[in-house]
């Protein structure tokens, strides 16, 4: 889990960042972008018009210190690394769930003004920082790594590839935000989200664990909701195959467990004996 800050220009500049930043006074000669950035809260807000002068190398997280430093100084934006590691800064650019420190300017038209928005499927607190605590609390409902108190710990690398993909999540949130089961249906009663299946399915492909988080799967995570449309993959910046490789072998489970007739026959006739 990260840890995650709200930070202002009272606190210190990511690493490079000062060379970049120019000075408003510079900004004249320097090529020039527009951003377009949500300002406000979750009851009022609207997008305000920056123009960043704009040097090699910036990327978007880059331009909003830019403005902290120059223009707005209360502007909220959450980040810590500046290197794609902590998970923090995580936005929506032109509406595409990014992490802010990981887009590079230059990837966008110059001549179109660059919108950035706080993640849309949890409430914002200020400007681009959203409360993404209602994930924690899902973290809390699955039963944690649970080996058997004989095991041994040793296993075929090919298990270790296996869970090993699931441990390079970042927790940015970037799957729960473009996940439509969350984001449009507001379904956060019923549906983990491809986080969490991510989370269990790393607990459940590990060869020493034992618990059974089948149930959870079904009832409190509610993997039935996905649809398998793989937006979740796609935003992934730990490109992790949420879908394919966590989501899918959970809902077999799922099916194979409660689901499958042959297996209900076999406990129904075990339980006649
Ligand atoms: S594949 Fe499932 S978890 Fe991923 S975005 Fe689609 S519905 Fe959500
Ligand atoms: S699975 Fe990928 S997109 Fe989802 S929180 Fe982890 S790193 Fe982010
Ligand atoms: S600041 Fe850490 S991932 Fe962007």
């Amino acid at each position: 889990m990260s840890t995650e800050t709200t930070q202002t220009t009272d606190e210190p500049a990511a690493t490079g960042v000062e060379e970049s930043q120019a000075t408003a006074e510079d900004a004249v000669s320097a090529t020039t972008m527009t951003l377009e950035i949500y300002r406000g809260d979750d009851d009022v807000g609207e997008l305000v018009e920056y123009d960043v002068p704009v040097e090699e190398g910036m990327v978007v997280l880059d331009a909003i210190h830019w403005i902290q430093a120059n223009e707005e100084p209360e502007l909220a934006v959450r980040w810590n690394c500046k290197s794609g590691r902590c998970g923090s800064c995580s936005v929506e650019i032109d509406g595409m769930p990014s992490l802010a420190c990981m887009k590079r300017l230059s990837e966008y038209d110059p001549e179109t003004p660059i919108t950035v928005t706080p993640m849309a499927t949890f409430p914002v607190v200020k400007d681009l920082v959203p409360d993404v605590s209602w994930n924690y609390e899902v973290n809390e409902t699955i039963e944690p790594f649970s080996p058997a108190e004989d095991a041994d710990f040793e296993f075929y690398q090919e298990d270790v590839e296996r869970a090993r993909e699931f441990r390079k999540c970042i927790e940015c949130f970037l799957c729960q935000d473009v996940c439509h089961v969350l984001r449009e249906h507001d379904k956060k009663e019923s549906y983990a989200g491809p986080r969490y299946l991510v989370r269990s399915a790393g607990l459940h492909f590990h060869p020493e664990d034992t618990a059974d988080r089948t149930e959870w799967m079904k009832d409190d995570a509610g993997v039935g909701f996905c649809n398998i449309t793989r937006c979740c993959s796609d935003v992934c910046p730990e490109d992790i195959e949420i879908t394919d490789n966590a989501i899918i072998p959970q809902k077999e489970r799922v099916v194979d467990e409660y689901y499958d007739p042959l297996r209900r026959l076999r406990s129904w006739l075990s339980g006649l004996w």
